[in-house]
């Protein structure tokens, strides 16, 4: 049985993936407008990892018999200027979802609550690879930010995301693997 504060941490968490996901949407929507197909498809397959986020605490919340509530999902914004601009506000908000992640492990030591807490570790883990994949690519938006034929590359290349867990199903399901 999940103790209150615990269920009340994951539900707002839950609710922030969603808003995550939506986020994410909404630069798509952007970059789709602005003819960065391949942009926008990066951004379609970030909004699923967070959809992925938020059902893998849902189904945490009811293994543990809590219960989950699902207030509003916050307003986002669909139009940017620039793919620049677009991943610089991703990458903070990445940062701030990394800041919550932290705050969740330490309510879980404070309340002895340790099955909870290595359940949120797996997140924190993966926020190191959200953060470094964001922050590279801003890196290289800031070196190409007056290159056309660089930036029509970058779009090419960011064309070719898969979801991780599709990666991880190939990875395991190959030959010898
Ligand atoms: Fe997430
Ligand atoms: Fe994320």
């Amino acid at each position: 049985m999940l103790n209150k504060k615990i269920e009340a941490a994951l539900g707002d968490q839950i609710n922030y993936e969603l808003f995550s996901a939506y986020l994410y949407f909404g630069m798509a929507a952007a970059m789709e407008d602005l003819s960065y197909r391949g942009i926008a498809h990066w951004m379609r397959t970030q909004a699923n990892e967070e959809l992925f986020h938020a059902a893998k605490l849902f189904d945490y919340v009811y293994s543990r018999d809590g219960r989950v509530k699902l207030p509003a999902v916050g307003q986002v914004a669909s139009e940017y200027k620039t793919p620049l601009e677009v991943f610089e506000i991703a990458y903070k908000h990445e940062q701030s979802v990394t800041a919550r992640f932290n705050k969740w492990y330490e309510l879980c030591l404070a309340e002895k609550d340790h099955v909870t807490g290595s359940f949120i570790q797996w997140f924190i883990n993966e926020q190191i690879e959200e953060e470094d994949n964001i922050k590279t690519i801003v890196d290289r938006l800031k070196r190409i930010v007056d290159n056309p034929d660089a930036l029509y590359k970058l779009d090419n290349e960011l064309a070719t995301r898969m979801l991780a867990a599709y990666v991880n199903l190939i990875n395991t399901s190959a030959p010898g693997a």
